[in-house]
C-alpha cells in the first residue's frame, strides 16, 4: 500500500460528535441482542458493559445460525443464548413471533440487531416500537440490504462507513442515530474495507446504546 494512503482509523469522522457523548448512562437498559454470525459487535457491547461503560445488561442473545460464533462469545460472557434457526419456521412472521416471545420471556426492553441477517416483519417491530436498533456497514441511505461493502466498492464511491439506525419495516430505512465515515482506499478488497468499517462499528454501536440509555 502506498504510504500516502496510510490512515489513522481513530481520526475517522463520526456524527454526532462522540467526544460530547457521556457513556455513563443513568438508567440501566435490559438488552436483547440478535446476531447471525461472528458476533464482533456483540462482543464490543458485552465488553462495554463489563467495563462499566454502558449501564446495561444483555438479558439474552438470539441467534439463527447454529454455527454463529456469537453464541460462543455469549457463553464466554455468561450471557444466555437461544438458537432460533430460521429453517425451523415456515414463515418470517413465525420466526419473529418466537423471537418476540423469547425477548419477552427474558424481560428485554431494547433490542440490538448486531449482524442479524434476516429480514424482520411487523410482528417484531410492533412488539418493540422504536426500541430496535441495527448496525449496517454503509452510510445509509446508500447501499441498503445485503453485501453493502461490495455494493460500495462496485459503485466506486470514495467514502463509505457504517450506520446505527432504528429499525422499521422497510430494509435499512429507519431513522439514523449515528454514522461513521470510512475512506475507500485504491487497493481495498471487500475484506480490507469491511475490516476498517468494523473498527468504526465497534466505536459507534456502544455509544449509540449509551445514548439510548441517556434518553
Ligand atoms: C457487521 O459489519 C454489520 O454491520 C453487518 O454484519 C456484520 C456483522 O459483524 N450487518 C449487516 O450487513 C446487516 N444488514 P459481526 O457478526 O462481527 O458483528
Amino acid at each position: 500500500m502506498d504510504q500516502s494512503y496510510q490512515i489513522d482509523v481513530t481520526s475517522s469522522l463520526i456524527s454526532p460528535d462522540i467526544s460530547i457523548h457521556n457513556l455513563a448512562t443513568t438508567k440501566p437498559i435490559k438488552l436483547g441482542v440478535m446476531a447471525s454470525g461472528n458476533g464482533s459487535n456483540f462482543e464490543v457491547v458485552a465488553q462495554a458493559i463489563a467495563n462499566g461503560q454502558i449501564n446495561a445488561k444483555i438479558q439474552v442473545l438470539i441467534y439463527n445460525n447454529p454455527k454463529a460464533k456469537a453464541a460462543v462469545r455469549a457463553e464466554n460472557h455468561g450471557v444466555k443464548s437461544v438458537l432460533l434457526n430460521h429453517r425451523d419456521f415456515k414463515t418470517r412472521a413465525d420466526l419473529d413471533r418466537q423471537i418476540v416471545q423469547t425477548l419477552r420471556q427474558h424481560d428485554v426492553d431494547f433490542v440490538i440487531m448486531a449482524g442479524w441477517m434476516r429480514l424482520v416483519t411487523q410482528e417484531l417491530i410492533d412488539a418493540f416500537p422504536d426500541r430496535i436498533i441495527n448496525i449496517h456497514p454503509s452510510l445509509l441511505p446508500s447501499f441498503k440490504g445485503v453485501r453493502a461493502v461490495e455494493q460500495a466498492l462496485a459503485a466506486g464511491v470514495k467514502i463509505t462507513g457504517c450506520t446505527v439506525h432504528l429499525v422499521c419495516l422497510a430494509v435499512d430505512s429507519g431513522p439514523i442515530l449515528m454514522q461513521a465515515a470510512v475512506p475507500i482506499l485504491p487497493d481495498d478488497t471487500v475484506e480490507t474495507l469491511h475490516a476498517r468499517i468494523q473498527v468504526q462499528e465497534h466505536r459507534i454501536l456502544p455509544l449509540a446504546i449509551a445514548n439510548i440509555g441517556n434518553g
